[in-house]
C-alpha cells in the first residue's frame, strides 16, 4: 500500500437506543465533556484518507443541530430508515450524491462505538487496501459459548475456537455493499450488519482482530465503564 488508503464514511445514529432507558438517543450521552457521537466522529475526522462522512438521523432529531461538528464541512446529514440496514443504505445514496464512486471503500461505524482507536482503524485499512471483498473488526470470543433451549436452559456448548464478535467499522467497496443490502433486504433477511448483507451475497468478508475495548454501548453499564477508561491512544 502507498498512501492512506481513501475512504468514506457512514455512521448509522437513526435508532432509539432503548436499552438505555435514557431521555435521548443514546449518542447524545455525555461522555466526559462531550456526546458519545463526537467522541466516535473524532477518530474519522483525524484521520487523512478521509473523503467524507455522513450521519444518517432519524428525521425529527433536535439533538444533532446543536453539536459544533454539524458544522463541519466533511460532514453530510440523511435521513435513516426503519432498520439499521435501510439507514447505511441512505447514508450509500447520500454519499453517492456527493461524488463518491461505485468502487470506493465506505466505512460503517456505529455511533455509541466512542473507543475505536487510530491503531484499530488504520489496521483495518491497511490490511484490507487490496482485499477482493472487504471485511470488519472483530474479536475472537474469550467465553465459552452456551446455545439455550426455548426454557433458558443449555442445549449445547459450540466449539468457541471458531467463534468471533462482530465490530465496526466494517469495510466495503460502495457498490458491492449497496448491492448486498438491496438484495438481502429485498428478501427479509436479517442484516444486523453490512457483513450479514455480504454474505447473503454469497461473499466471505475478512475478519481483522481489533481491540476488545471498542464496544458498542448498549446498556447504562457501558457508558459507566467507558467512563472509567480513557480511551487508549
Ligand atoms: O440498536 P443498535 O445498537 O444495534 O444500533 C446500532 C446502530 O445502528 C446505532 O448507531 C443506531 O443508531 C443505528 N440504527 C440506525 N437506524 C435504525 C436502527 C439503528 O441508524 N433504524
Amino acid at each position: 500500500m502507498t498512501g492512506p488508503v481513501s475512504y468514506w464514511v457512514v455512521i448509522p445514529a437513526a435508532g432509539i437506543g432503548s436499552r438505555m432507558r435514557a431521555d435521548r438517543p443514546k449518542q447524545y450521552l455525555p461522555l466526559g465533556d462531550r456526546t458519545l457521537i463526537e467522541q466516535t466522529l473524532d477518530c474519522f475526522l483525524c484521520q487523512p484518507g478521509l473523503n467524507g462522512l455522513v450521519v444518517c438521523l432519524a428525521a425529527d432529531d433536535p439533538w444533532w443541530p446543536e453539536l459544533a461538528c454539524a458544522q463541519d464541512s466533511r460532514i453530510v446529514r440523511a435521513d435513516g430508515g426503519q432498520e439499521r440496514a435501510d439507514s447505511v443504505l441512505a447514508g450509500l445514496q447520500a454519499l453517492l450524491a456527493r461524488g463518491a464512486g461505485m468502487a470506493d471503500w465506505v466505512l460503517v461505524h456505529d455511533a455509541a462505538r466512542p473507543n475505536l482507536t487510530q491503531e484499530d482503524l488504520y489496521k483495518l485499512l491497511a490490511t484490507l487496501a487490496d482485499d477482493p471483498v472487504g471485511g470488519l473488526l472483530a474479536v475472537p470470543v474469550r467465553d465459552t459459548l452456551k446455545c439455550a433451549d426455548a426454557q433458558g436452559r443449555v442445549a449445547s456448548t459450540p466449539d468457541r475456537s471458531r467463534y468471533w464478535q462482530a465490530y465496526t467499522p466494517q469495510m466495503f467497496r460502495l457498490g458491492a455493499l449497496r448491492d448486498a443490502l438491496t438484495q438481502a433486504l429485498g428478501a427479509g433477511a436479517v442484516v444486523t450488519d453490512e457483513a450479514s448483507a455480504m454474505e447473503y451475497v454469497g461473499l466471505a468478508p475478512r475478519l481483522v482482530e481489533g481491540r476488545s475495548d471498542n464496544i458498542k454501548v448498549t446498556r447504562p453499564e457501558d457508558l459507566q465503564w467507558l467512563s472509567r477508561h480513557s480511551k487508549p491512544h
